[in-house]
């Protein structure tokens, strides 16, 4: 029986961010119905680095991704993030298909960025602040342009040439390099830094603006003064994630911010448990960390399509 090999140019050629968002919506739903099962990721820290493990199963699907983030490779002519995926069938364990999941994490990881501004970001946000454009900023870009009709998009990044090379890469939106000031000051803003230091001021969020805090996604990382957090309401993909790992992660271990304060998570907002956005003038927070369900749901959507045309390569793997 033939396992699937998808390499990275042909997971791309079958990513659609549309599709992608519906899927990774969908799981969150299944998540919040009891229909899913994700243990909490496995890190393994190496001297440059870090490893994660990342399984789960939704209805039909099951999976594992096993991601690498090392934030000195762009000088080595490598990616910061680099994953592989194995799909497997749920009933029999069999692995369906082997796939670079490099792309699966940056479609996914802006997809569920655009998906938390669509419940918690104001309807009429107009403007969008990338604040870091690395691998991860295309991909919110592209996402948060199939949700809002943006008039402007702020790009700040420490490298001018990586702002300005972004801005190059989408002729059709309405890009232009600002300050760090004025993109942290637009109605919803992606914070992809991979740092350590909360060099987002609070004096610089504008009443109701949604942040989507993205970059901080390993213990000790850290984008937002603590102050914005205090200030805002929290929405986490995972508690237990979030607070060992995610944005809050430093502000916890410092006492200075309590799971206790967080307002919710994707799940419950997208499944109506809790409502999203109530007041105009709040400012939220999305404390993105990543998980294992939007991958294998993004899996999942890459291998039907795969698998339906009947073109992409295959090898007898296990028997
Ligand atoms: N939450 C998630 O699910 C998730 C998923 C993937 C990646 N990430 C994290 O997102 C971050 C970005 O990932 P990437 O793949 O885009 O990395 P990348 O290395 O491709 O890009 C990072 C960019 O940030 C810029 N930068 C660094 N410090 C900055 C600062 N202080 N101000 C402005 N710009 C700064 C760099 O110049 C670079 O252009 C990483 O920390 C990564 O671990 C999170």
């Amino acid at each position: 029986m033939p396992t699937l090999i998808l390499n990275k140019k042909q997971v791309l050629d079958l990513l659609k961010m549309s599709e992608v968002i519906t899927v990774v919506e969908q799981a969150f739903r299944d998540l919040a119905a009891g229909n899913s099962s994700m243990p909490p990721k496995a890190y393994l820290s190496v001297e440059k680095g870090d490893f994660r493990a990342m399984p789960a199963a939704l209805p039909g699907a099951a999976g594992l991704k096993w991601v690498s983030v090392h934030p000195d490779n762009p000088a080595h002519g490598l990616p910061t993030v680099m994953a592989v995926l194995i799909y497997n069938d749920p009933q029999t364990g069999f692995p369906l298909a082997i796939m670079d999941a490099t792309e699966i994490t940056a479609y996914r990881t802006g997809a569920t960025a655009a998906i938390a501004a669509k419940y918690l970001a104001r309807e009429d946000s107009q403007t969008l602040g990338i604040i870091g454009a690395g691998r991860q900023a295309y991909t919110q870009l592209e996402a948060h342009a199939e949700l809002f009709d943006l008039k402007t998009i702020k790009i700040y990044d420490l490298s001018p040439e990586a702002a300005r090379k972004l801005i190059s890469s989408f002729p059709r939106l309405p890009l232009i390099e600002a300050s760090l000031q004025e993109t942290a000051g637009c109605d919803i803003v992606c914070a992809l830094a991979p740092t350590r230091e909360p060099f987002i001021k609070r004096e610089w969020i504008v009443p109701g603006a949604h942040i989507n805090a993205v970059g901080a996604d390993a213990k000790g990382k850290e984008e937002l003064d603590p102050a914005i957090l205090k200030n805002a309401v929290v929405v986490v993909d995972d508690v237990r994630q979030a607070s060992s790992a995610g944005e809050i992660n430093v502000p916890v271990a410092k006492g200075i911010y309590s799971v206790n304060e967080i307002y919710g998570n994707l799940a419950e907002i997208i499944s109506g448990k809790k409502p999203g956005r109530k007041d105009r003038q709040a400012i939220t927070v999305f404390d993105s960390t990543g998980l294992a369900i939007e991958d294998v749901a993004v899996a999942k959507l890459l291998y039907d399509k795969a698998a339906a045309t009947g073109v992409y390569p295959s090898v007898d793997f296990v028997v």
